[in-house]
């Protein structure tokens, strides 16, 4: 069971607390004074390189920091996750996305069951079954090859897949991959506008196999499918299932010989690792999803077997709490300099938002501080041009995340100077800011005069002092990508347990789903409704008039 605690009790909390209100004017760039400070506050793991000296803290910040996450039990909590115990206290399951990334011979039990020979047998059929479709071997009713694949799911069993075929497009083969998720009925027919079904497969991801928009997007699949002329017995050569629920799945008239299985244990928003990720293998081929999850596997060992003073998951955790609960700051941007990683911040929408946007602590009480950050982001440099103005010229302090390669899949020209050289300025620029002199002399150089200087001035005044992590990798290969996801994952795991709450079960998105499937039967037909709040009546009412 994991520890029931205030952290806002405990000794380290209230150090920092002392230490925060001693050292909150500090100015990052003053700071440089010492010289050590890069190699201080850096942290290199493989082809990964976290530098996180640009933030608001001294060393002693760090070491109150690490105490905090020890007086917290962290240690005892990573060691009961790997060791497969049902940390996830309100439905009653272990957490192990980082056995689905374990070596085949590492070993382990789980309820004196080897887990690791279920992970591998699905691993395997994934691999023969990525290999026939990507070779040709696999045919679809008409004797063509398939070159097309819909991922039909949502939420963990969509953003995951999308995410990493789009930030590893560079490896991408002739198969095309497309995402159904949303039930609005304009996604899948636009996507199936393109689509031949002679050529297409269906892979219907989700693991409980009810998902309301996943069945309703399934069934318009199969429709599809069946009005092109291909009949029932030609499903099987077109739609597989992905899913925890063998029931649901033959129901749904998929042969559990097409069933790519994967296990509670296993939480929808860190699944891309288990059978979720088919349409990865099938996308990039499945040497390269075996490296992803080796990438994972690497940051897992990291995470579980360093100190906490070197450990980077544990470090960006204890930072975001740093500005969550003493400056309050309300969000976090995730800014990747790498066209390739667009989706990256809005899958950790999910991952971190779903996991720590809860209010309610280990022992069920209402919590009296605050929980996860709201996270958002867009790639550089896009970003710049569009709300970074608020980030270094705002009310809102926003400690922002900016990950680069250092080298791109695609040396055209100076593009990937140009954008390196923004990566560079911006933490920098967030730093320094420019104070009220160098504007002044900047104005002069101008040919301003002292009226106008006074004038503008004060726009042109950045405070600086915005905290920023840079994360330097080599290159983005599954690898280094797959090791960058799993940093991020634990570095929420590890804000959950300090907080206190349940990172792994989501009850806030069951609500909107009750209320939903109530409301459903009411739409069938033109009568007034009256059940609801004024609001709502009003809304349905008017509905009902215009849909025509
Ligand atoms: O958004 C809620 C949620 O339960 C997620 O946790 C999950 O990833 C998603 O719905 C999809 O669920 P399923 O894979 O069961 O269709």
């Amino acid at each position: 069971m994991l520890s029931r605690h205030n952290f806002t009790s405990t000794v380290a909390f209230n150090a920092l607390s002392d230490h925060f209100n001693r050292i909150k004017k500090e100015q990052i760039r003053n700071l440089f004074e010492d010289t050590t400070r890069f190699e201080q506050f850096s942290i290199t793991f493989g082809d990964i390189l976290l530098d996180y000296s640009k933030n608001r803290i001294t060393a002693e910040t760090h070491e109150l920091l690490v105490k905090l996450a020890e007086e917290c039990e962290l240690k005892e909590a990573i060691e009961a996750m790997f060791r497969g115990e049902k940390i996830n206290e309100t439905e009653d399951r272990a957490v192990l996305h980082t056995a689905l990334r374990k070596p085949m011979n590492s070993g382990f039990n789980l309820e004196g069951k080897d887990i690791l020979a279920d992970i591998h047998r699905v691993l395997n059929k994934m691999e023969q079954f990525s290999d026939r479709v990507i070779s040709g071997q696999w045919k679809g009713y008409t004797g063509k090859a398939i070159a097309h694949i819909v991922n039909i799911g949502i939420g963990g069993s969509d953003l995951g897949p999308v995410m990493v075929t789009e930030a590893l497009k560079a490896y991408s083969n002739h198969i095309k991959l497309h995402f159904v998720s949303n039930v609005d009925g304009s996604h899948i027919v636009e996507t199936l506008k393109e689509l031949d079904p002679e050529t297409t497969l269906f892979m219907i991801a989700s693991k409980t196999f009810t998902t309301q928009e996943t069945m309703a997007n399934a069934y318009s699949a199969r429709d599809w499918f069946l009005k092109s002329g291909a009949g029932e017995a030609d499903v099987a050569k077109h739609f597989v299932a992905i899913s925890t629920n063998e029931q649901g799945v033959s129901k749904f008239g998929i042969d559990t010989d097409n069933m790519f299985e994967f296990w509670d244990w296993v939480g929808g928003r860190y699944s891309l690792w288990s059978a979720i990720g088919l349409s990865i293998s099938c996308g990039i081929g499945f040497a390269n999803f075996k490296a992803l999850l080796d990438g994972a596997h690497e940051a897992d060992e990291h995470f579980r077997n360093t100190d906490f003073n070197k450990n980077i998951p544990v470090t960006l955790a204890l930072l975001g709490i740093w500005y969550t609960n003493f400056f309050d700051a309300e969000s976090q941007a995730i800014l990747p300099y790498d066209q390739y990683m667009h989706r990256f911040a809005a899958y950790f929408q999910q991952g971190d938002m779903e996991s720590n946007g809860k209010s309610t602590d280990r022992s069920g009480k209402a919590v009296n501080y605050q929980t996860g950050p709201v996270i958002w982001g867009e790639p550089g440099t896009n970003g710049q041009h569009a709300f970074y103005q608020l980030i270094h010229q705002g009310t809102k302090l926003i400690p922002c995340d900016f990950i680069a390669p250092a080298q791109t899949h695609n040396p055209i020209g100076n593009h990937h100077q140009l954008l390196l050289s923004n990566f560079f300025a911006q933490t920098e620029a967030l730093m320094n800011g420019k104070s009220k002199n160098e504007v002044e002399a900047e104005l002069k150089a101008a040919g301003k005069n002292a009226e106008e200087i006074e004038k503008l001035a004060p726009f042109k005044v950045f405070e600086g002092n915005r905290p920023t992590n840079s994360i330097l990798i080599k290159k983005i290969t599954p690898h280094t990508l797959g090791s960058l996801i799993a940093i991020y994952e634990h570095k929420i795991f590890v804000q959950g347990i300090i907080w206190n709450i349940f990172s792994f079960d989501q009850w806030g998105v069951e609500l909107g789903k009750q209320l939903a499937g109530r409301i459903l039967p009411e739409l069938e037909d033109d009568k007034p409704v009256s059940g609801h709040d004024a609001s709502t009546n009003g809304l349905i009412n008017r509905y009902k008039v215009w849909r025509g």
